[in-house]
């Protein structure tokens, strides 16, 4: 039934047919508008975007640059929402004339700073359709950058391992790098995962920084010769300030947003939270580099519900206290690879148990460490030295983890990893299922008892990513020859019929990246189907699947080796003669009715 609008409810599109057109392609019927692209003023008394006048002072009242998480959060406004959006890096080549990564230049650096960070901003739907425009100056909108003071929290705050020359208590950070996904809290928050912050960082030769890829000498972008904060020589704690999850209060743009340590230091690729049913949070997390880990945090304390100014205070604490746990999976048969021939581990699937295995505690008291040989705060600040200790499985990049809302199973995007069973590297195990692993595959996990609290979970393949024509893709069982081709899976949503939505950053079959949404339930789970397609060079990402509309963020449009602002290589979406812009796109339907029905 594929070339039909037919399939699970929420998903009746026709599928885009993969492509490289230098747009963003939607099913037939639908429609998309722009909602916000870099460097469009949201606050107050911010200029107009001018990419050949670019300040730091204009950036830091303009919405940034690469976004990748989003969130919509409800507000009492009728028809307005509040967008969250998250700036994971900066593209200097495609931002400035002339710029030379040898020779930057305090004004380009300043500018990538603000362009850095978060951005919330209010905006405001169509009555008609779903088209969503943004609010400009709202009192809500704010910009958070590289340069904004945060809080640090829980069970590192205040430790040795972060006291900075200019920050003795270490409590005090200034600015969030590299936030790549998140997810929204129930409590109203937005959680923001740091992600590849090692790369703004210089001149490092301990062993724990290269455990995180923090580099040897100058960095790529040069910020250290502008900030000594950013020179490990010179400054060496810094480093360890970033690479948490950063929890934000988009309601008050005031407030301070805080570094929640309690979840642990690593390559944060985002965090989503389900509630226990004594309505503790649990936080799912993952480490997205090749052989690293995933994560939970389960805590101690109950949300507070209501809005009072009491409920609120109490849940801005609630991710200081508890559990982190790191994931070890089992296959329960002797490990084969899914290699083409159609061979199947001798009970007939790639699936098996696994634990978490705890790694610290952290109370109001004080913090208890679960790891022979470290430290609490050691734990907190080095995670993946614990989780190697421990004997975590070594994943294939495990980018969003999310549990589906409507069912609780857990849903792990593993986004490739060339490396895997190449030289002395891992080989193939049941839940990594393939060697040079190029487009990824995805995991579903059932918590015991379908607890989130709960220390030992069953896994199983949901989808092994790629043409569907090869014989070691898997797409839960569903026919293969009614699929879309999908690599490289990223970020993850589920919508109201709980469907999974899957994004993806990198396809490696020749076509540019999309969205996809698949059924994970009834006879049609597997049937996966693609929803949209990206521009040249850009990646997708922070999906969210509403009743109107699907949002999608636009990041690094035109980013392809060579490419400048002189020589683009896409002029998305202003076309030819302007600069590319990453931008944050609503798809909706032309007739005003709901996605997908
Ligand atoms: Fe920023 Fe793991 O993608
Ligand atoms: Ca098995
Ligand atoms: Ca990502
Ligand atoms: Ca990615």
């Amino acid at each position: 039934e594929k070339g039909n609008g037919k399939g699970a409810r929420g998903l009746r599109f026709t599928p885009v047919a993969p492509n490289t057109a230098d747009t963003v392609t939607i099913p037939e019927g639908y429609a998309q508008n722009v909602v916000i692209s870099w460097g469009e003023p949201i606050l107050r008394g911010a200029p107009a975007f001018d990419p050949d006048k670019q300040s730091a002072k204009a950036q830091a009242g303009q919405f940034g640059y690469n976004c990748d998480y989003l969130g919509l959060l409800p507000l009492p406004e009728p028809g307005r929402q509040l967008l969250v959006a998250n700036h994971e890096y900066t593209d200097e080549i495609l931002m400035f004339k002339g710029y030379d990564a040898a020779k930057p230049t305090r004004e380009q650096v300043e500018t990538a700073w603000a362009a850095h960070g978060l951005s919330v901003v209010v905006v405001e739907e169509d009555r008609k359709n779903g088209k969503l425009t943004a609010v400009p100056r709202h009192h809500l909108n704010r910009r958070v950058t590289a340069t904004t003071e945060f809080k640090v929290s829980g069970p590192a705050a205040g430790s040795d391992l972060l006291k900075t020359s200019a920050d003795p208590t270490g409590t005090k950070v200034l600015g969030t790098l590299n936030n790549c996904a998140g997810g929204e809290t129930p409590w109203g928050t937005t959680l923001h995962g740091e992600e590849n912050f090692n790369q703004y960082f210089a001149n490092s030769s301990r062993a724990t920084d290269k455990r995180y890829g923090v580099g040897t000498a100058a960095s790529e972008r040069k910020w250290e010769l502008f900030d000594k904060r950013f020179d490990v020589a010179k400054e060496p704690n810094e480093v360890h300030r970033f690479g948490y999850v950063v929890e934000l209060d988009p309601y008050d743009p005031t407030s301070t947003p805080r570094k929640r340590t309690a979840l642990g230091r690593f390559k944060h690729e985002g965090a989503t939270v389900r509630l226990t049913h004594d309505g503790r949070p649990v936080v799912y997390t993952g480490d997205d580099e090749r052989f690293d880990y995933f994560y939970k945090f389960v805590g101690s304390k109950r949300m507070a519900h209501g809005h009072s100014r009491r409920a609120r205070e109490h849940n801005l604490t609630l991710l200081d206290e508890g559990t982190l746990y790191v994931a070890k999976l089992t296959g329960d048969s002797p490990a084969i690879e899914i290699d083409g021939t159609g061979k199947l581990p001798n009970d007939g699937e790639f699936d098996g148990s696994g634990t978490w295995i705890p790694l610290a505690t952290a109370t109001a008291k004080g913090a208890v460490s679960h790891v022979e040989g470290m430290t609490a705060e050691e734990v907190f600040v080095f995670t993946r030295l614990a989780g190697d200790k421990v004997g975590a499985t070594k994943m294939d990049r495990p980018e969003d983890i999310e549990p589906n809302p409507h069912t609780g199973k857990v849903y792990v995007a593993l986004t490739n990893n060339s490396n895997r069973g190449v030289g002395t590297n891992a080989k193939a195990d049941e839940a990594n299922p393939r060697n040079a692993n190029k487009h990824g595959h995805v995991l579903e996990l059932t918590e015991r008892w379908n607890r989130p609290e709960s220390t030992s979970f069953a896994w199983s393949l949901f989808l092994v990513a790629g043409d569907p024509k090869d014989p070691a893709t898997y797409f839960a069982g569903f026919p293969k020859d009614k699929v879309s081709p999908i690599s490289c899976p990223d970020n993850v949503a589920f919508d109201r019929y709980g469907n999974l939505w899957i994004s993806t950053d990198g396809a490696q079959l020749g076509f540019h990246d999309g969205l996809f949404g698949v059924a994970t339930k009834g006879d049609r789970r597997g049937e996966l189907k693609q929803f949209l397609t990206m521009p040249k060079g850009a990646e997708t990402c922070g999906p969210i699947v509403q009743d109107r509309r699907v949002l999608v963020a636009v990041q690094h449009p035109g980013e392809i080796d060579g490419a400048t602002v002189e020589k683009p290589a896409s002029t998305w979406p202003d076309g030819p003669g302007t600069y590319v812009r990453p931008s944050v796109v609503a798809v909706y339907r032309k007739d005003g009715r709901d996605i997908g029905v």
